[in-house]
């Protein structure tokens, strides 16, 4: 377990002190997929290297597995190192050195046998997809696969935490993909923690179980990324949200319904399943639903039917379901049409329309 107490980060620079990271309080439990999230500058990069002391904090406590780093000697520091793994969004890979060669180089700072390093090297090789590329130099790799010998670096010492640092900022979405499976499958697998720093809400959405938003140095916000995400709170949360959300409106569509998803339901089959059990048709408007870990979330936007026997039966399902909705105005009545205007204004226009057939521009 991790635990941050009221921790502080300040640097001093010719500005003056710049406060990075300001009381800091969090708590990640073992096995968590844990994402920290905010925009740029907002203290993450700090906040994660103060988990390992890379960075030392100014004040408070980093509680390792009961232990506080703060208060260890250079060499039961060393120590209690091992048992994080870091990942960087610029892979830090020695280049001089092979494939195989980056990933036993921990192991032989830390003293470990030749042979021994070279066979535990194999076996995280096989464990990230990367096999065929022992004898490969980094400049000769995809920054997908720069990335795997990375992760295989940072688990070389069997540590029960790895941090990425936007480590999949470099790459293109469908590489995302991939490195946040690879770093899924470690978690299941090896009953890691992984700790997530990111300015992008879809890694977290991806992988991660609990968030906590970040902001001048601050947690403003934290949580399950399900209540985060539908309902954020912060600021900061909304902004960083709402591009992915994407707020769908009814105000200006009358007779319709917006539901929300909130993970307990996947979208096409609540649907499907209303039409028959209410006997109706539903026609879909829009829909920005996403799939998380097996869970929609999202809001979809129906039009009702004219029939008000039919919505009573929608409304009626929906809240079997527990399902959440909001139910716009009912078309308004037609306004009545005015053929004519004011007297005055239809004796203007008659004379407008004689003088334009005279001029021929009227047949
Ligand atoms: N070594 C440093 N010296 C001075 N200021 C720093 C240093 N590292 C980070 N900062 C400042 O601390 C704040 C937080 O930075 P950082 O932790 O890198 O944020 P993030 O990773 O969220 O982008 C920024 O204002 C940054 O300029
Ligand atoms: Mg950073």
């Amino acid at each position: 377990m991790i635990e941050l107490k009221d921790l502080n980060k300040s640097f001093r620079t010719a500005a003056g002190l710049v406060d990075a990271v300001h009381d800091v309080n969090l708590r990640i439990d073992d096995g968590d997929i844990f994402g920290i999230i905010g925009f740029s500058g907002a203290g993450k990069s700090t906040l994660v290297r103060c988990m390992n002391l890379l960075e030392r904090p100014t004040s408070g406590q980093v509680i390792i597995d009961g232990t506080d780093l703060c208060g260890l000697g250079r060499k039961q520091l060393r120590e209690a190192r091992r048992g994080i793994g870091m990942i960087f969004q610029q892979f830090n890979l020695l280049s001089q050195r092979t494939v195989e060669a980056n990933i036993r180089y921990p192991l032989e700072i830390a003293g470990t046998p030749k042979a021994e390093a070279s066979k535990r090297a194999a076996e995280l090789l096989e464990m990230v997809d990367l096999a065929d590329k022992a004898r490969a130099y980094p400049v000769q790799l995809s920054g997908g696969q720069k990335q795997r010998v990375a992760i295989a670096r940072a688990l070389a010492s069997n540590p029960r935490i790895i941090l990425c640092d936007e480590a999949t900022s470099a790459l293109d979405p469908i590489t995302t993909a991939s490195i946040l499976d690879l770093l899924k499958r470690l978690n299941e697998q090896l009953g890691v923690t992984i700790v997530v720093i990111t300015h992008e809400m879809k890694v977290v959405e991806q992988i991660c179980d609990r968030v906590a938003v970040m902001s001048d140095g601050r947690i403003v916000e934290q949580g399950s990324v399900h209540d985060v995400f539908l309902r954020p709170t912060s600021d900061t949360a909304k902004r960083l949200i709402e591009p992915s959300q994407g707020a769908l409106t009814i105000d200006n569509t009358p007779n319709t319904l917006r539901l929300a998803f909130t993970g307990e339901e996947s979208g096409a089959p609540v649907i499907s399943d209303m039409t028959v059990q209410c006997d109706v048709m539903v026609n879909i408007l829009s829909a920005n639903t996403e799939n998380i870990g097996g869970k929609a979330f999202g809001q979809m936007l129906i039009q009702l039917p004219d029939d008000e026997a039919a919505r009573q039966r929608i409304r009626a399902y929906l809240d079997s379901r527990g399902i959440l909705y909001e139910e716009s105005a009912a078309v308004p009545p037609a306004e009545p049409v005015q053929e004519e205007g004011p007297r005055e204004v239809r004796a203007e226009r008659e004379k407008l329309e004689d003088a334009a057939v005279r001029e021929g521009s009227v047949l």
